[in-house]
């Protein structure tokens, strides 16, 4: 887990990492973000620092593991929670489950759709991989998709960065991982009911869950607000973390501002 210590007076912003990585994904906005909020990046169990804890094959036991961390907090405060793909899923599932705990939700390249059958079957087939060939094998796979065409033609240094986050989970966490994102809840019924302020965040060269899917989360919450971040995929957060960054940190204002 990555954190910083700040005045507890200041909002909390919570960052919840994406599938197959850990909490040093945040890493940009961590360095960034922490003169302006106290940033916790915790790792789901079985991811990073955590791997001494399984991975819970549900999204819902994976957003009772960040409460948890809540209730850890002496005074969380105003509490800010910042999802990226997996972990926008399970922020959706928070902003359902627990709509007390959060005063500002920050779904990136995420999406409220849930896995069709062709998806199903492309989860099992990597639990198939991931078990014959281990997790290089998947985030091999995985990593023209998830990072857009300009970051690999241009920073070569993020492509790497990435394989090697990916291929030090372990098999385990991965699978139960996938099992959690094959069977999630459709959010789509929940959006109407989201009542916090909210920011939807997504990569204009997101090819996992682009453009259309984030219209889809504003279209459904009320209020929402769209930023789209340039020059960047799915990992929007690490292609292009000086707009990313200033998003975030202008969301943050606004709530920190709200009575
Ligand atoms: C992620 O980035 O967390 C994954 O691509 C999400 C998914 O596979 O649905």
């Amino acid at each position: 887990m990555l954190s910083n210590q700040i005045d507890e007076a200041d909002p909390l912003l919570v960052l919840l990492h994406g599938f197959p990585l850990d909490h040093e994904m945040w890493r940009p906005q961590v360095v960034k973000l922490a003169v302006q909020c106290r940033v916790v990046a915790p790792d789901f169990p079985g991811f990073g620092s955590a791997t001494n804890l399984a991975t819970p094959n549900s999204i819902d036991a994976m957003a009772d593991f960040v409460v948890e961390i809540l209730n850890g907090l002496a005074n969380p405060g105003k509490t800010i929670i910042c999802g990226l793909s997996m972990g926008g899923y399970v922020a959706l599932s928070l902003a359902h489950r627990h709509p007390s705990r959060i005063d500002g939700l920050i779904l990136a390249d995420t999406r409220a759709e849930p896995d069709d059958d062709t998806g199903k079957a492309n989860r099992d087939r990597m639990i198939a991989v991931v078990r014959k060939d281990g997790p290089s094998a998947i985030i091999d796979q995985m990593l023209a998709k998830l990072i857009g065409t300009t970051t690999q033609q241009t920073q070569p240094h993020v492509v790497k960065q990435v394989q090697s986050l990916g291929s030090r989970q372990p098999p385990q966490s991965i699978e139960s991982a996938l099992i959690a994102m094959r069977d999630r809840s459709d959010a789509r019924p929940w959006l109407a009911k989201i009542k916090m302020p909210t920011l939807v965040i997504v990569g204009d060269e997101d090819v996992v869950t682009p453009l259309e899917m984030a219209n889809n989360l504003v279209k459904g919450i009320n209020g929402a607000q769209l930023e789209v971040i340039p020059r960047a995929g799915h990992l929007s957060n690490l292609e292009n973390p000086a707009t990313f960054n200033g998003v975030v940190s202008r969301f943050v204002s606004q709530i920190s501002a709200k009575k």
